[in-house]
Protein backbone atom coordinates (compact mmCIF):
# COMPACT_ATOMS: atom_id res chain seq x y z
CA UNK A 1 0.00 0.00 0.00
CA UNK A 2 1.53 3.21 -0.82
CA UNK A 3 1.22 6.72 0.76
CA UNK A 4 2.19 9.66 0.30
CA UNK A 5 4.85 11.29 2.22
CA UNK A 6 4.20 14.17 4.20
CA UNK A 7 6.71 16.92 4.92
CA UNK A 8 7.02 15.85 8.44
CA UNK A 9 8.14 12.41 6.65
CA UNK A 10 10.13 14.02 4.27
CA UNK A 11 12.51 15.92 7.08
CA UNK A 12 12.48 12.35 8.94
CA UNK A 13 14.00 10.76 6.07
CA UNK A 14 16.21 13.69 5.18
CA UNK A 15 15.20 14.66 2.08
CA UNK A 16 14.66 18.40 2.81
CA UNK A 17 17.77 18.61 4.34
CA UNK A 18 18.51 20.14 8.12
CA UNK A 19 18.04 18.03 10.99
CA UNK A 20 19.16 14.87 12.23
CA UNK A 21 17.80 12.16 9.89
CA UNK A 22 16.24 9.42 11.73
CA UNK A 23 16.19 5.51 9.92
CA UNK A 24 13.00 5.00 8.28
CA UNK A 25 12.35 0.55 8.52
CA UNK A 26 9.26 -1.39 8.81
CA UNK A 27 8.66 1.03 11.79
CA UNK A 28 7.25 3.31 9.54
CA UNK A 29 4.08 1.30 9.31
CA UNK A 30 3.77 2.20 13.00
CA UNK A 31 2.83 5.59 14.20
CA UNK A 32 5.44 8.19 13.22
CA UNK A 33 6.06 8.81 17.17
CA UNK A 34 7.97 5.59 16.63
CA UNK A 35 9.95 6.51 13.59
CA UNK A 36 13.27 7.22 15.74
CA UNK A 37 13.68 3.93 16.79
CA UNK A 38 16.42 1.71 14.89
CA UNK A 39 15.68 -1.79 15.78
CA UNK A 40 17.06 -3.64 12.68
CA UNK A 41 20.95 -2.33 13.43
CA UNK A 42 22.98 -5.87 13.50
CA UNK A 43 20.19 -7.80 13.56
CA UNK A 44 20.10 -9.23 10.09
CA UNK A 45 22.72 -11.81 9.41
CA UNK A 46 25.00 -10.85 6.71
CA UNK A 47 24.80 -12.31 3.34
CA UNK A 48 27.51 -13.29 0.94
CA UNK A 49 26.35 -12.63 -2.85
CA UNK A 50 26.46 -15.89 -4.46
CA UNK A 51 29.07 -17.06 -7.37
CA UNK A 52 28.10 -17.68 -10.48
CA UNK A 53 28.31 -20.68 -11.87
CA UNK A 54 29.53 -20.72 -15.63
CA UNK A 55 26.94 -21.82 -18.54
CA UNK A 56 30.04 -23.72 -20.18
CA UNK A 57 33.66 -24.04 -20.08
CA UNK A 58 36.45 -24.59 -23.22
CA UNK A 59 39.76 -24.87 -23.29
CA UNK A 60 40.44 -21.05 -22.90
CA UNK A 61 36.78 -18.99 -21.85
CA UNK A 62 34.33 -19.56 -19.28
CA UNK A 63 31.12 -18.76 -20.32
CA UNK A 64 27.94 -16.86 -18.07
CA UNK A 65 24.79 -15.82 -18.71
CA UNK A 66 23.26 -12.95 -16.94
CA UNK A 67 20.06 -11.29 -17.31
CA UNK A 68 19.21 -7.91 -15.67
CA UNK A 69 15.83 -7.70 -14.93
CA UNK A 70 13.43 -5.89 -12.36
CA UNK A 71 12.80 -8.14 -8.81
CA UNK A 72 11.40 -7.48 -5.27
CA UNK A 73 13.81 -8.70 -2.59
CA UNK A 74 13.20 -8.55 1.35
CA UNK A 75 15.78 -5.71 2.49
CA UNK A 76 13.72 -4.38 5.59
CA UNK A 77 12.13 -7.03 7.64
CA UNK A 78 8.72 -7.79 6.65
CA UNK A 79 9.01 -5.51 3.17
CA UNK A 80 9.46 -5.65 -0.58
CA UNK A 81 11.77 -3.44 -2.09
CA UNK A 82 11.77 -3.30 -6.06
CA UNK A 83 15.19 -3.60 -7.30
CA UNK A 84 17.30 -4.04 -10.96
CA UNK A 85 19.44 -6.51 -10.36
CA UNK A 86 21.63 -8.64 -12.77
CA UNK A 87 19.74 -11.93 -12.32
CA UNK A 88 17.26 -9.90 -10.63
CA UNK A 89 19.94 -9.98 -7.18
CA UNK A 90 20.76 -7.31 -5.13
CA UNK A 91 24.45 -7.07 -5.12
CA UNK A 92 24.20 -9.31 -8.57
CA UNK A 93 26.08 -12.80 -8.31
CA UNK A 94 30.17 -12.86 -8.41
CA UNK A 95 32.34 -13.58 -11.42
CA UNK A 96 35.16 -15.83 -9.82
CA UNK A 97 37.61 -15.72 -12.57
CA UNK A 98 41.90 -16.25 -12.71
CA UNK A 99 44.71 -15.11 -14.68
CA UNK A 100 45.28 -16.76 -18.14
CA UNK A 101 42.13 -17.73 -18.59
CA UNK A 102 38.94 -15.53 -19.99
CA UNK A 103 35.51 -14.65 -19.63
CA UNK A 104 32.57 -14.18 -21.92
CA UNK A 105 29.71 -12.97 -20.18
CA UNK A 106 26.66 -12.51 -21.49
CA UNK A 107 24.18 -9.40 -20.43
CA UNK A 108 20.41 -9.86 -21.51
CA UNK A 109 18.66 -6.69 -20.93
CA UNK A 110 15.11 -7.73 -19.79
CA UNK A 111 14.95 -4.54 -18.13
CA UNK A 112 12.81 -1.19 -20.11
CA UNK A 113 15.57 1.17 -20.38
CA UNK A 114 19.27 1.08 -22.31
CA UNK A 115 21.82 -0.46 -20.33
CA UNK A 116 25.41 -1.17 -20.82
CA UNK A 117 27.78 -3.14 -18.48
CA UNK A 118 31.52 -2.30 -17.43
CA UNK A 119 33.85 -4.54 -15.64
CA UNK A 120 35.55 -2.20 -13.58
CA UNK A 121 39.70 -2.59 -13.68
CA UNK A 122 39.75 -4.58 -16.40
CA UNK A 123 41.80 -4.22 -18.97
CA UNK A 124 39.37 -4.94 -21.37
CA UNK A 125 39.16 -4.28 -25.30
CA UNK A 126 37.42 -1.92 -26.32
CA UNK A 127 34.55 -3.26 -27.67
CA UNK A 128 34.10 -4.99 -24.33
CA UNK A 129 34.93 -2.43 -21.85
CA UNK A 130 31.05 -0.95 -21.43
CA UNK A 131 32.23 2.33 -23.60
CA UNK A 132 28.27 4.97 -23.16
CA UNK A 133 27.71 4.87 -26.59
CA UNK A 134 27.68 0.70 -26.32
CA UNK A 135 24.06 0.30 -25.07
CA UNK A 136 22.05 -3.00 -25.10
CA UNK A 137 18.66 -1.84 -25.71
CA UNK A 138 15.73 -3.44 -23.67
CA UNK A 139 15.06 -7.23 -24.89
CA UNK A 140 18.68 -7.05 -26.40
CA UNK A 141 21.76 -9.10 -25.32
CA UNK A 142 25.81 -7.89 -25.87
CA UNK A 143 28.69 -10.38 -25.06
CA UNK A 144 31.50 -8.81 -23.02
CA UNK A 145 34.70 -10.61 -23.71
CA UNK A 146 37.16 -10.34 -20.09
CA UNK A 147 40.73 -10.56 -20.22
CA UNK A 148 41.12 -11.70 -16.55
CA UNK A 149 44.82 -9.75 -16.31
CA UNK A 150 44.75 -8.37 -13.48
CA UNK A 151 44.30 -10.50 -9.52
CA UNK A 152 42.52 -8.56 -8.06
CA UNK A 153 38.86 -7.35 -6.49
CA UNK A 154 37.10 -5.62 -9.65
CA UNK A 155 33.50 -5.03 -9.71
CA UNK A 156 31.05 -4.91 -12.58
CA UNK A 157 28.41 -2.02 -12.90
CA UNK A 158 25.61 -0.10 -15.39
CA UNK A 159 27.41 2.27 -17.58
CA UNK A 160 24.29 3.93 -18.91
CA UNK A 161 25.29 7.82 -20.08
CA UNK A 162 23.25 9.97 -17.69
CA UNK A 163 21.56 7.44 -16.14
CA UNK A 164 24.28 5.10 -14.54
CA UNK A 165 23.21 6.59 -10.83
CA UNK A 166 19.81 5.80 -10.82
CA UNK A 167 20.78 2.43 -12.38
CA UNK A 168 23.34 1.40 -9.60
CA UNK A 169 20.88 2.94 -6.85
CA UNK A 170 18.58 0.30 -8.20
CA UNK A 171 20.75 -2.52 -7.40
CA UNK A 172 23.04 -2.83 -10.59
CA UNK A 173 26.41 -3.79 -9.16
CA UNK A 174 28.28 -7.25 -8.20
CA UNK A 175 31.72 -7.97 -7.52
CA UNK A 176 34.01 -9.46 -9.87
CA UNK A 177 36.95 -11.03 -8.08
CA UNK A 178 40.35 -12.40 -9.98
CA UNK A 179 42.43 -14.69 -8.24
CA UNK A 180 46.35 -16.27 -9.32
CA UNK A 181 48.34 -18.80 -8.26
CA UNK A 182 50.79 -16.05 -6.71
CA UNK A 183 48.15 -15.43 -4.43
CA UNK A 184 46.93 -19.26 -3.54
CA UNK A 185 50.81 -19.48 -2.99
CA UNK A 186 50.78 -16.95 -0.16
CA UNK A 187 49.50 -18.23 3.70
CA UNK A 188 46.60 -15.26 3.53
CA UNK A 189 43.28 -16.30 5.17
CA UNK A 190 41.10 -18.14 1.80
CA UNK A 191 37.69 -19.33 1.25
CA UNK A 192 35.11 -18.99 3.55
CA UNK A 193 37.37 -16.29 5.42
CA UNK A 194 38.07 -14.04 2.29
CA UNK A 195 34.77 -12.19 2.37
CA UNK A 196 33.47 -9.38 -0.01
CA UNK A 197 31.91 -5.97 1.16
CA UNK A 198 29.92 -3.51 -0.64
CA UNK A 199 28.90 -0.94 1.40
CA UNK A 200 25.86 1.46 0.48
CA UNK A 201 23.86 4.15 1.20
CA UNK A 202 19.95 4.14 0.30
CA UNK A 203 16.95 6.29 1.59
CA UNK A 204 13.79 3.85 1.88
CA UNK A 205 10.29 4.86 2.07
CA UNK A 206 7.37 3.75 4.65
CA UNK A 207 6.54 1.29 2.06
CA UNK A 208 9.99 -0.62 1.62
CA UNK A 209 10.71 0.47 -1.76
CA UNK A 210 14.22 3.24 -2.56
CA UNK A 211 13.38 6.87 -2.53
CA UNK A 212 16.24 7.79 -5.48
CA UNK A 213 17.20 11.90 -4.61
CA UNK A 214 19.72 12.93 -6.65
CA UNK A 215 19.19 16.19 -5.10
CA UNK A 216 20.07 18.07 -8.30
CA UNK A 217 23.27 16.54 -9.62
CA UNK A 218 25.12 16.57 -5.98
CA UNK A 219 23.66 13.24 -5.65
CA UNK A 220 21.71 10.61 -3.99
CA UNK A 221 22.64 10.19 -0.15
CA UNK A 222 21.04 7.33 1.82
CA UNK A 223 20.35 7.15 5.74
CA UNK A 224 20.45 3.14 5.77
CA UNK A 225 23.96 1.43 5.45
CA UNK A 226 23.70 -1.74 3.61
CA UNK A 227 26.55 -3.99 3.15
CA UNK A 228 26.06 -7.20 0.30
CA UNK A 229 22.43 -5.35 0.60
CA UNK A 230 21.65 -6.32 3.83
CA UNK A 231 20.87 -3.30 6.21
CA UNK A 232 23.87 -2.76 8.98
CA UNK A 233 24.44 -6.59 9.39
CA UNK A 234 26.28 -8.70 11.91
CA UNK A 235 28.38 -11.47 10.81
CA UNK A 236 29.23 -13.62 13.22
CA UNK A 237 33.47 -14.57 12.92
CA UNK A 238 35.90 -17.12 14.75
CA UNK A 239 38.77 -15.45 16.70
CA UNK A 240 41.48 -15.41 14.04
CA UNK A 241 41.85 -13.93 10.47
CA UNK A 242 39.51 -12.78 7.70
CA UNK A 243 40.14 -11.08 4.84
CA UNK A 244 37.74 -8.32 3.49
CA UNK A 245 37.56 -6.84 0.53
CA UNK A 246 35.83 -3.83 1.07
CA UNK A 247 33.76 -1.73 -1.79
CA UNK A 248 32.12 1.41 -1.94
CA UNK A 249 29.55 1.12 -4.17
CA UNK A 250 27.43 4.05 -2.79
CA UNK A 251 26.16 6.95 -5.34
CA UNK A 252 28.24 9.66 -3.81
CA UNK A 253 29.11 8.68 0.04
CA UNK A 254 32.78 8.60 0.92
CA UNK A 255 33.75 6.76 4.09
CA UNK A 256 36.33 6.88 6.87
CA UNK A 257 36.40 3.22 8.12
CA UNK A 258 37.76 2.45 11.95
CA UNK A 259 36.80 -0.26 13.92
CA UNK A 260 35.25 0.90 17.16
CA UNK A 261 37.66 -1.43 19.40
CA UNK A 262 40.65 0.84 18.17
CA UNK A 263 42.08 -2.43 16.32
CA UNK A 264 43.84 -0.95 13.44
CA UNK A 265 43.20 -2.18 9.99
CA UNK A 266 45.91 -4.11 8.22
CA UNK A 267 45.44 -3.41 3.96
CA UNK A 268 46.82 -6.04 1.59
CA UNK A 269 45.37 -4.76 -1.33
CA UNK A 270 43.88 -2.09 -3.40
CA UNK A 271 41.39 -1.43 -6.70
CA UNK A 272 42.56 -3.28 -9.70
CA UNK A 273 46.63 -3.66 -8.54
CA UNK A 274 45.22 -6.47 -6.18
CA UNK A 275 48.05 -7.18 -3.83
CA UNK A 276 50.46 -4.42 -2.85
CA UNK A 277 54.02 -4.97 -1.98
CA UNK A 278 53.62 -5.20 2.06
CA UNK A 279 50.60 -4.78 4.38
CA UNK A 280 50.32 -1.64 6.16
CA UNK A 281 48.91 -0.90 8.95
CA UNK A 282 46.56 1.94 9.22
CA UNK A 283 43.85 2.88 12.18
CA UNK A 284 41.53 4.13 9.52
CA UNK A 285 40.87 3.77 5.81
CA UNK A 286 39.62 6.76 3.59
CA UNK A 287 36.92 5.22 0.85
CA UNK A 288 35.48 7.14 -2.05
CA UNK A 289 33.25 5.57 -4.35
CA UNK A 290 34.79 2.62 -6.39
CA UNK A 291 38.03 2.02 -4.30
CA UNK A 292 38.36 -1.13 -3.05
CA UNK A 293 40.83 -1.76 0.32
CA UNK A 294 41.49 -5.57 0.82
CA UNK A 295 42.18 -5.57 4.55
CA UNK A 296 42.95 -7.95 7.03
CA UNK A 297 40.98 -8.25 10.39
CA UNK A 298 42.70 -10.62 13.40
CA UNK A 299 39.76 -11.80 15.93
CA UNK A 300 42.30 -13.66 18.07
CA UNK A 301 43.37 -10.61 19.70
CA UNK A 302 39.42 -10.70 21.92
CA UNK A 303 37.86 -12.97 23.49
CA UNK A 304 34.41 -15.03 22.66
CA UNK A 305 31.61 -13.13 22.76
CA UNK A 306 33.42 -9.40 21.98
CA UNK A 307 31.47 -7.11 19.48
CA UNK A 308 33.36 -4.99 17.19
CA UNK A 309 31.43 -2.48 15.00
CA UNK A 310 32.74 -1.31 11.67
CA UNK A 311 32.96 2.45 12.05
CA UNK A 312 32.06 5.13 9.40
CA UNK A 313 34.10 8.20 10.86
CA UNK A 314 32.36 10.58 8.83
CA UNK A 315 28.74 9.51 9.48
CA UNK A 316 26.48 12.19 9.88
CA UNK A 317 24.01 10.10 12.20
CA UNK A 318 24.38 7.28 14.08
CA UNK A 319 23.08 5.09 11.82
CA UNK A 320 25.49 5.63 8.82
CA UNK A 321 28.70 5.90 11.56
CA UNK A 322 27.78 1.72 12.22
CA UNK A 323 28.17 0.07 8.93
CA UNK A 324 27.99 -3.27 10.54
CA UNK A 325 28.94 -5.58 13.43
CA UNK A 326 31.30 -8.58 14.24
CA UNK A 327 30.54 -10.93 16.69
CA UNK A 328 33.16 -13.36 17.59
CA UNK A 329 31.46 -16.30 18.24
CA UNK A 330 33.55 -19.45 18.36
CA UNK A 331 37.20 -20.73 18.69
CA UNK A 332 38.85 -21.89 15.71
CA UNK A 333 42.44 -22.40 15.24
CA UNK A 334 44.18 -19.79 12.29
CA UNK A 335 46.48 -21.61 10.00
CA UNK A 336 47.06 -17.81 7.55
CA UNK A 337 49.93 -15.42 7.97
CA UNK A 338 50.30 -12.23 6.54
CA UNK A 339 53.38 -12.49 5.02
CA UNK A 340 56.31 -9.10 4.90
CA UNK A 341 55.95 -9.25 1.32
CA UNK A 342 52.92 -9.61 -0.63
CA UNK A 343 53.59 -8.93 -4.52
CA UNK A 344 56.32 -6.48 -5.26
CA UNK A 345 56.31 -4.22 -7.93
CA UNK A 346 58.66 -1.60 -9.31
CA UNK A 347 57.19 1.26 -9.18
CA UNK A 348 56.88 4.10 -11.92
CA UNK A 349 59.83 6.92 -11.63
CA UNK A 350 58.76 9.94 -12.52
CA UNK A 351 61.40 10.42 -14.75
CA UNK A 352 59.80 7.41 -17.12
CA UNK A 353 57.12 9.97 -17.87
CA UNK A 354 57.02 11.36 -21.35
CA UNK A 355 54.46 14.44 -20.80
CA UNK A 356 52.37 15.91 -17.32
CA UNK A 357 48.35 16.57 -18.40
CA UNK A 358 46.67 18.77 -16.69
CA UNK A 359 43.01 18.31 -15.64
CA UNK A 360 40.30 20.25 -13.80
CA UNK A 361 37.70 19.03 -11.63
CA UNK A 362 34.54 22.11 -11.42
CA UNK A 363 31.34 23.28 -11.92
CA UNK A 364 30.75 24.66 -14.95
CA UNK A 365 28.86 27.77 -15.61
CA UNK A 366 25.31 26.28 -15.59
CA UNK A 367 25.68 23.94 -12.29
CA UNK A 368 26.71 20.99 -14.41
CA UNK A 369 30.03 19.14 -13.36
CA UNK A 370 32.74 19.31 -16.04
CA UNK A 371 36.29 18.59 -16.36
CA UNK A 372 38.62 21.33 -18.07
CA UNK A 373 35.84 23.02 -18.53
CA UNK A 374 34.12 20.83 -20.71
CA UNK A 375 31.17 18.43 -20.10
CA UNK A 376 31.29 14.82 -21.49
CA UNK A 377 31.00 14.80 -25.39
CA UNK A 378 30.98 11.05 -26.94
CA UNK A 379 32.35 13.01 -29.99
CA UNK A 380 35.72 14.36 -28.27
CA UNK A 381 38.80 12.46 -26.58
CA UNK A 382 40.39 14.84 -24.44
CA UNK A 383 44.14 12.80 -24.74
CA UNK A 384 45.76 10.60 -27.31
CA UNK A 385 48.71 8.73 -24.85
CA UNK A 386 50.48 6.09 -27.03
CA UNK A 387 50.20 2.50 -26.00
CA UNK A 388 53.06 1.98 -23.79
CA UNK A 389 54.06 5.37 -22.70
CA UNK A 390 54.27 6.57 -18.90
CA UNK A 391 52.49 9.98 -18.14
CA UNK A 392 51.75 11.94 -15.40
CA UNK A 393 48.24 12.99 -14.49
CA UNK A 394 47.76 15.94 -12.54
CA UNK A 395 44.19 15.93 -11.19
CA UNK A 396 42.99 19.42 -9.57
CA UNK A 397 40.22 19.96 -7.16
CA UNK A 398 39.72 23.97 -7.11
CA UNK A 399 36.43 23.65 -5.08
CA UNK A 400 36.88 24.40 -1.19
CA UNK A 401 33.68 21.57 -0.43
CA UNK A 402 33.01 19.17 -3.26
CA UNK A 403 35.30 16.09 -3.51
CA UNK A 404 35.84 14.21 -6.46
CA UNK A 405 36.78 10.24 -6.92
CA UNK A 406 38.40 10.13 -10.15
CA UNK A 407 38.42 7.00 -11.98
CA UNK A 408 40.55 5.76 -15.54
CA UNK A 409 39.26 3.06 -17.25
CA UNK A 410 41.96 0.70 -18.28
CA UNK A 411 44.75 1.04 -16.92
CA UNK A 412 46.29 1.19 -13.38
CA UNK A 413 48.30 4.20 -11.63
CA UNK A 414 50.22 5.22 -8.92
CA UNK A 415 49.78 7.94 -6.53
CA UNK A 416 52.75 9.89 -6.86
CA UNK A 417 51.42 12.95 -4.39
CA UNK A 418 48.83 14.83 -2.94
CA UNK A 419 49.40 18.79 -2.46
CA UNK A 420 53.40 17.84 -2.86
CA UNK A 421 52.94 15.26 0.04
CA UNK A 422 53.39 11.83 -0.26
CA UNK A 423 50.02 9.76 -0.63
CA UNK A 424 48.55 8.09 2.63
CA UNK A 425 50.55 5.37 3.41
CA UNK A 426 47.89 2.45 1.82
CA UNK A 427 48.05 4.35 -1.43
CA UNK A 428 51.22 2.74 -2.55
CA UNK A 429 49.50 0.12 -4.49
CA UNK A 430 48.55 0.03 -7.91
CA UNK A 431 44.58 1.46 -8.38
CA UNK A 432 42.21 2.67 -10.85
CA UNK A 433 40.26 5.66 -8.42
CA UNK A 434 41.65 7.88 -6.61
CA UNK A 435 40.31 9.94 -4.25
CA UNK A 436 40.01 13.66 -4.69
CA UNK A 437 39.39 15.84 -1.75
CA UNK A 438 38.47 19.78 -1.71
CA UNK A 439 41.02 21.71 -2.88
CA UNK A 440 43.32 19.26 -3.48
CA UNK A 441 45.76 18.46 -6.56
CA UNK A 442 46.72 14.79 -6.88
CA UNK A 443 49.55 13.98 -9.38
CA UNK A 444 49.33 9.96 -10.88
CA UNK A 445 51.85 8.18 -12.76
CA UNK A 446 50.23 6.22 -15.22
CA UNK A 447 51.39 3.71 -18.10
CA UNK A 448 48.71 3.24 -21.18
CA UNK A 449 48.59 -0.38 -21.69
CA UNK A 450 47.39 -3.26 -22.79
CA UNK A 451 45.11 -2.24 -25.42
CA UNK A 452 44.75 0.81 -27.75
CA UNK A 453 41.37 2.42 -28.09
CA UNK A 454 39.12 4.84 -26.64
CA UNK A 455 38.37 4.72 -23.00
CA UNK A 456 36.11 6.60 -20.42
CA UNK A 457 37.34 8.77 -17.70
CA UNK A 458 35.65 10.24 -15.48
CA UNK A 459 34.37 11.09 -11.51
CA UNK A 460 33.07 8.12 -10.40
CA UNK A 461 30.51 10.03 -7.93
CA UNK A 462 27.46 8.90 -9.92
CA UNK A 463 25.77 11.69 -10.51
CA UNK A 464 28.41 13.66 -10.93
CA UNK A 465 29.75 11.22 -13.83
CA UNK A 466 26.01 11.48 -15.29
CA UNK A 467 25.99 15.44 -15.18
CA UNK A 468 28.83 15.05 -16.59
CA UNK A 469 32.30 14.92 -15.38
CA UNK A 470 33.44 12.58 -18.07
CA UNK A 471 35.68 12.18 -20.81
CA UNK A 472 37.82 9.99 -22.77
CA UNK A 473 41.12 9.15 -23.93
CA UNK A 474 42.46 6.87 -26.92
CA UNK A 475 45.66 5.39 -26.82
CA UNK A 476 47.17 4.88 -30.46
CU1 LIG B 1 33.27 1.87 -12.32
CU2 LIG B 1 33.61 4.05 -15.71
O1 LIG B 1 33.41 2.96 -14.01
CU1 LIG C 1 36.08 1.40 -14.87
CU1 LIG D 1 32.90 14.34 -8.69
Amino acid sequence: MKRMLTRRDALKLGLLGGGAVLLPLALQRRSSAQLSTWTTQFQVPLRIPPVLSPVSSDATTDYYEITMKPAQVEILPGLKTTIWGYNGQFPGPTIKARVGRQTLVRQINNLPEPMVVHAHGMGSKPESDGHPDDIIEPGAYRDYIYPNDRPATLWYHDHSMHDVAPHIYKGLSAFYLIGDEVEDSLPLPKGQYDIPLMLQDRLFASNGEFIYNSRGNNGAFGTTMLVNGVTSPRFEVANRKYRFRILNASNVRSYQLALSSGQPLIVIGSDNGGLMPAPVTTSKIRLGVAERYDVIIDFSVYSIGTQVVLQNLVGETPSLQQIMRFDVVRLESDDSTIPATLRPFEPLPESRAVRTRDWNFSRGEHGEWVINGKPWDSNRVDATPILGDVEIWRLANNDKDAEHHIHLHLVQFQILDRNGQPPLPYEVGRKDTVFLGPNEVVRLIVKFEPNRGTYAFHCHMLEHEDHSMMTQFQVL
